[in-house]
């Protein structure tokens, strides 16, 4: 396998590209957590960059060594060469031929080859006409994260251009394969007739939706994660809609969504390790972007000085990217002691946003889920819905669903388990879901939350997010379960029509629970033989049909009146694709279908928590 990934570097030709893929993805496999892992920024990457560079980098002692931060705005191939050839080839020799690339692909978050090999230029199924984009708000769409502000992961009839009773003959009718790609973790979205769809190459993409053509790309800075949101901007000459999202190094975009074109760029947070990885929602000319960050994976290391992220949400005009408010949230972190190292350590930490936030336009407000502490004492604001006013940031209100919750990657144990550690290690309960706001049939709001273990809570927006009901749509998990499976709940979440609400379990399987109650509708398994399949990725529904995907890589259509399976598809699997980029599928993961216009996208292949990479994006109809 190294001397594949060694001579991966060398050659450009797809053949090889694949090859280096597939030997890089063995190569990274990152542990399964679902926040920042991935292909473009490992655990190890970051382990090694902390104890073989930060002697030097990011210390004040040795100032021309440019800090972290710097490193990280460099290209992958520039750091690859400086340790195999360039400044830094002593500390290069010193380290495998993994884990040079590996520290490549983790401080630029993208993967060697990306920037050559991902342009619109190279492919060649280019559109033959860019026709005038039709208005994003008059036609079908799934625009962003949640389809519409409520984040409830419902299309409509009429946006779905597809029934229940259509859903069993969907067929595959084009394939899209990201060049380099290693894991595809974007949620397409469909506005106007095209895709716009991020990759964790770092490249963005507008298809035609009927045919996969490619109508441009964009390098960014890193990977893009989140979903795309389009919109309309003022004051930008002919660009009439500017499409919004962030990358893994905090970039924030806005591109005129018909040309690529960059109209601003600019940053949501300059933390060493900050990242964006969901998705920004766009609301009203304003888009408001969540930051996260992998600080929790390895900080317990030592060398580290932990911890210092935060995370936050950041408004901004979508028209010229004008700051307009930054809400963190927990406070500033301060030094609070030594390790017996020496090394300088600070709290609080922690609060990663990393699902996309939900707008309530009734009450001007802005929803979203927090993550775990990463110190001691955890902050009243970790894994909580936090309520912010959407016209200045101001926090409303917050329910917290775990209290004492700090923890860290390698704490239980092992080498990585130091006193930077929390002493009392919490149970990882972030909350990776978009909160989804449903009004019930009695005109009743509901704000719908939900976490790792399987927790469903529905709070009411009306009263400052007081407690509705929490039931847990979870099977117990098996006797000595650990990871993932000792969780067995919800991580990306769910969607609801206008009875229930229908998740999807890391420990498989989809259940459903009545909005009204939370009583429990049904639950259906979804794993074939004995073989544990992680349904966590996020739901989306249509009249009458839920789907979720597995790590198996196979996509289901449940339906919602009683969870049977009326519909599957194994995306795990070579395909043939329009852009003639060898690609693959693997496991389905963080992403649910995106259904628009009697059409059905789906990427494949991220392996965050059981099943294989792989870098496709597929696209189904009716023909
Ligand atoms: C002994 C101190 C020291 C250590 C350890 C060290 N570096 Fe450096 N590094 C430097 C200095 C000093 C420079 C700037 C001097 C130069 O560019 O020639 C530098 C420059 C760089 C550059 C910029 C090269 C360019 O193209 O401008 C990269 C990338 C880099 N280091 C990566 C690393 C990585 C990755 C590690 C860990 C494997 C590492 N360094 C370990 C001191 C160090």
């Amino acid at each position: 396998m190294k001397r594949i990934l060694h001579v991966a570097v060398l050659l450009t030709a797809a053949s090889a590209a694949y090859f280096a893929w597939t030997a890089e993805v063995r190569a990274q496999a990152p542990q399964a957590k679902g926040k920042q892992a991935g292909s473009a920024g490992t655990e190890s990457g970051w382990a090694a960059f902390q104890t073989r560079c930060m002697g030097c980098h990011g210390n004040a002692a040795v100032p021309a060594a440019p800090s972290p931060e710097q490193i990280r705005q460099m290209t992958p191939e520039r750091i690859y060469a400086s340790l195999t050839t360039g400044s830094m080839k002593t500390q290069g020799d010193a380290l495998s031929e993994d884990q040079r690339r590996m520290l490549a692909t983790f401080m630029s978050a993208r993967p060697l080859g990306s920037l050559t090999e991902g342009s619109a230029q190279s492919m060649p199924n280019h559109c033959a006409a860019n026709p005038a984009m039709t208005d994003p708000s008059a036609g079908p769409a799934w625009n962003g994260w949640g389809v519409d502000a409520s984040n409830a992961r419902f299309q409509s009839a009429k946006g779905a251009g597809l029934t229940a009773a259509q859903v069993p003959n969907l067929k595959l009718k084009w394939a899209f394969g990201v060049p380099t790609g290693l894991s595809q973790y974007n949620q397409p979205t469909i506005v106007s007739g095209r895709v716009f769809l991020g990759t964790d190459t770092g490249y963005v993409y507008s298809l035609d939706a009927k045919t996969g053509c490619v109508y441009w790309s964009f390098q960014t800075k890193a990977a893009v994660r989140g979903a795309l949101s389009v919109g309309p901007v003022k004051g930008k000459g002919a660009t009439k809609y500017g499409v919004f999202f962030g990358d893994f190094r905090t970039y924030v975009y806005g591109l005129d969504a018909q040309t690529g074109q960059q109209i601003w760029s600019t940053r949501a947070d300059d933390h060493f390790i900050a990242r964006i990885t969901a998705a920004p929602i766009f609301h009203d000319g304003k888009v408001y972007v969540p930051v996260s960050s992998s600080e929790e994976f390895q900080a317990g290391n030592p060398d580290y000085a932990c911890c210092t992220s935060r995370g936050s949400v950041v408004a901004f005009d979508a028209s010229n990217g004008e700051r307009l408010w930054k809400t963190y949230v927990i406070d500033e972190p301060k030094p609070v002691r030594k390790n017996s190292k020496g090394v300088q350590l600070y709290a609080p930490a922690g609060g990663s946003v990393w699902n996309s936030p939900t707008i309530d336009t009734k009450l001007n407000a802005i929803y979203f889920g927090t993550g775990d502490a990463e110190t001691e004492p955890a902050a009243k604001t970790s894994d909580s819905v936090m309520a912010l006013d959407l016209k200045t940031g101001k926090e409303l209100w917050h329910y917290q669903i775990q209290e004492n919750d700090a923890f860290m990657g390698g704490c239980g144990g092992g080498a990585n388990k130091s006193d930077n550690c929390p002493v009392n290690p919490g149970p990882d309960l972030d909350i990776g879901n978009s909160p989804i706001l449903k009004t019930m049939p009695d005109g009743k709001r509901i704000l719908l939350t939900a976490a790792k273990d399987g927790r469903v809570f529905a709070l009411d927006p009306d009263k400052k997010g007081a407690l509705l009901w929490m039931t847990n749509a979870a099977p117990p998990p098996p006797p000595g379960a650990t990871g993932f499976a000792r969780l067995g709940g919800i991580v990306w979440g769910g969607a609801a029509d206008d009875r229930n609400v229908y998740y999807g379990l890391s420990s498989g399987g989809m259940s459903a629970l009545k909005l009204t109650t939370g009583e429990k509708v049904w639950y259906t398994p979804l794993a074939k033989g004995n073989t544990r399949v992680n349904n966590a990725a996020a739901v989306s529904a249509i009249p009458g049909v839920a789907f979720v995907g597995g790590s198996d890589g196979v996509l289901h259509a449940l339906s919602t009146a009683d969870g049977k399976i009326i519909w599957e598809y194994n995306t795990a699997r070579d395909f043939d694709t329009v852009n003639k980029v060898p690609a693959k599928g693997g496991a389905i993961n963080s992403i649910g279908p995106t259904i628009v216009n009697g059409m059905l996208f789906i990427g494949s292949g991220y392996a965050v928590s059981g099943g294989n990479f792989g870098n496709v994006l597929l696209a189904f109809s009716l023909e």
